[in-house]
């Protein structure tokens, strides 16, 4: 892990943080991706949640987007567009008592070598210092795409809870510490996985809900 840093993603790495959501991401509609310029405009509006994991070299292997905002855990369910402020994090509240994870993307090189725990463990200390809620994250159901002709995405999700079926992301997502707060049946626009997520919540047990 020494050959990798983080620190808080910079102005000048915009268009690269926009190429690798193009990678990670390649079948979320277009209109859905962030833009270079809306990469800008969430590192002046939230600096401290927006995240860089830098090779030796200096070059991007991963990011993360994330704002703070309210949210009334029984009425949960929202769309990705909604949670990110268009992708321009309109919706960020300064006095939000959770942290959104937007967005997390690790190079597919660098897959599978702690990049996202990185990510994860600085969330939560952001979420520590700041003394609010927990971590709340709308995690795609990305390996759905494999099951659709056999089950419905929550009977996918509820197999994936149990443990039965590995999903690249949710399952990565609850080896971090989240729980499954509900089901988010029309979060994305990803025919591939019919949209599905899981709304996952890492909760700060210093502070009560
Ligand atoms: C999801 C993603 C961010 C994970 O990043 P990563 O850096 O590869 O993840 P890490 O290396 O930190 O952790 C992977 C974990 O999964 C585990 N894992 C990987 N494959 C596994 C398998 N087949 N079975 C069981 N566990 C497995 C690893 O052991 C590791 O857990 P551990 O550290 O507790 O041992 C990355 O795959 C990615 O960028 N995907 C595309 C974008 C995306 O889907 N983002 C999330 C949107 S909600």
């Amino acid at each position: 892990m020494s050959e990798f840093i983080i620190c808080q993603s910079r102005a000048e790495m915009a268009e690269d943080l926009a190429s690798l959501q193009r990678l990670c991401f390649p079948n979320v509609s277009e209109q859905e991706l962030i833009t270079a310029s809306q990469y800008r405009a969430h590192i002046e509006r939230f600096p401290e949640g927006q995240l860089a994991v830098l090779r030796a070299d200096g070059s991007l292997a991963a990011g993360s987007t994330s704002c703070l905002c309210h949210i009334d855990l029984a009425h949960y369910q929202h769309s990705y567009m909604e949670a990110s402020g268009q992708n321009w994090l309109h919706n960020h509240d300064p006095c939000g008592d959770w942290l959104y994870g937007v967005d997390i993307g690790v190079h597919p090189r660098e897959r599978g070598q702690g990049l996202s725990k990185l990510i994860y463990d600085a969330r939560k200390a952001l979420v520590r210092r700041l003394g609010i809620k927990g971590i709340l994250v709308g995690g795609m159901l990305k390996g759905y795409s494999s099951y659709r002709a056999t089950m419905p995405a929550q009977e996918y999700l509820a197999a994936v809870q149990r443990q039965e079926i590995f999903d690249p992301t949710v399952s990565v997502q609850l080896r971090r510490g989240f729980q499954v707060h509900g089901f988010l049946p029309h979060y994305i626009d990803d025919p591939t996985i019919d949209g599905a997520a899981a709304l996952l919540m890492w909760r700060n047990d210093a502070v009560p809900i």
